[in-house]
């Protein structure tokens, strides 16, 4: 047998992968290939990926606990190309959806289905290890966090089933307590509160109102079932809801934009027993008037994504696309995700809604 002199050391294979470096400082850099580290991990090729707002938020210097050098991202899809010993429900080839939540699957969390909690997991993608925005990913507990793409799912659509989907469902729809005949407003047309209006349908609500600053989005969201829409930026968004609804206001709003002034519209068109549910990530206190709201019996929820709905809603999508696909706007390969940011970031000039990256 012939004995190499020099073995080839994994940690010299690169790849492309899209580095974080600090409020508003990412670059597009050659980074050595993830390896397993534990026998729950895979590695992935990663196929298709995204940027989400919550990258956006990262790259505005909205989370300074993110070391310098991590590779960002936490949606998208890929092919498996290496498993951990004690993987089990895996294989090499398998075509994968990567939640953009880890779960061990046996913590007090993960029993609780409480995902998002999950005491060695979580969300850490993109955040707190590497991410998915790069040819490759090292995915750990690998069993518990990711999904079989099925076969008849578009792999653009698929992604869209990592994070926005889940999230506007679990932490906007669900935990907003839509009901049948409910008259619900959404405030922020992003992907994620189009996700809120997607799945809020599987609820049968009379009324769904969207609030946003750009037009292109409401008439987006018209088309995917929108019933009114309002622009906080040209009208009064209270008198306008009063309009539609009445004086007493929303059943459920629905904050899917992170920011203090999107936190007060909210907190002033709910009714008496309302729901107001907080989907967007927040950065900065907001002026939370307890003094108006503590007579109103209200229920106000706050979370991060557990992707516990994640196989019911890759099931429905799977049946009927949702009009899912409206919401992909642009596509770019993965040597020109830095320029895929700034379209992203100037989502209201650029007519960008979700962009997807597509790795060569
Ligand atoms: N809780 C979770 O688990 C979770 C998961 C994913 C994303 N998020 C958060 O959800 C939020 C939305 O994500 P996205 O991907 O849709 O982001 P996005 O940035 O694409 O969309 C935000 C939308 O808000 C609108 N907007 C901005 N300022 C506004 C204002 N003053 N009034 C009305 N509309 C305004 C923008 O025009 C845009 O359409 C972000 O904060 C993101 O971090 C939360
Ligand atoms: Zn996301
Ligand atoms: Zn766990």
């Amino acid at each position: 047998m012939r004995i190499r002199k020099n073995p080839l050391n994994l940690r010299d294979i690169k790849m492309k992968a899209l580095v974080y470096y600090g409020d508003h400082n990412i670059a597009l850099e050659d980074r050595p290939k993830p390896t397993i580290i534990k026998p729950t991990d895979v590695i992935i090729k990663v196929s298709k990926t995204t940027i989400c707002g919550t990258d956006l938020g990262i790259y505005k210097g909205k989370n300074p606990e993110i070391e310098s050098g991590r590779i960002l991202g936490h949606e998208g899809v890929g092919i498996i190309e290496e498993v951990g010993d004690s993987v089990s429900q895996f294989k090499k080839g398998d075509k994968v959806l990567i939640s953009c939540i880890t779960s061990c699957g046996s913590c007090e969390y993960c029993k609780k289905q409480m995902y998002a909690h999950c005491k060695d997991g979580g969300w850490i993608l993109g955040y707190m290890i590497d991410g998915v925005q790069a040819e490759y990913v090292r995915i750990p507990h690998a069993d518990n966090s990711l999904h079989r793409v099925p076969e008849n799912l578009d792999d653009d659509i698929a992604v869209l089933l990592s994070d926005i989907l889940p999230t506007g469902h679990e932490i906007g729809v669900q935990y907003g307590n839509v009901k049948p005949g409910d008259e619900i407003a959404i405030v922020g047309a992003g992907p994620v509160g189009m996700s809120a209006l997607l799945t809020a349908q599987f609820y049968s609500p009379s009324k769904i109102i969207m609030i946003d600053l750009d037009d292109n989005r409401l008439k987006l969201a018209k088309e995917l079932g929108a019933t009114h829409t309002i622009n906080s930026g040209t009208e009064n968004v209270e008198k306008a809801i009063k309009e539609i609804v009445g004086d007493d206001g929303v059943d459920v709003a629905i904050e899917a934009v992170g920011i203090p002034s999107t936190w007060d519209i909210c907190q002033k068109i709910v009714k008496p027993g309302a729901h107001i549910a907080n989907v967007g990530v927040h950065g900065k206190k907001v002026d939370f008037e307890i003094q108006k709201l503590w007579i109103k019996n209200l229920t106000i929820t706050t979370g991060l994504v557990n992707t516990n709905t994640t196989p019911m809603l890759l099931k429905t999508v799977s049946a009927n696309n949702m009009d899912l696909k409206k919401m992909i706007t642009h596509h770019f390969p993965l040597s020109e995700l830095e320029h895929a940011y700034q379209v992203f970031l100037n989502g209201a000039e650029e007519k960008a809604m979700k962009i997807i990256i597509d790795n060569e």
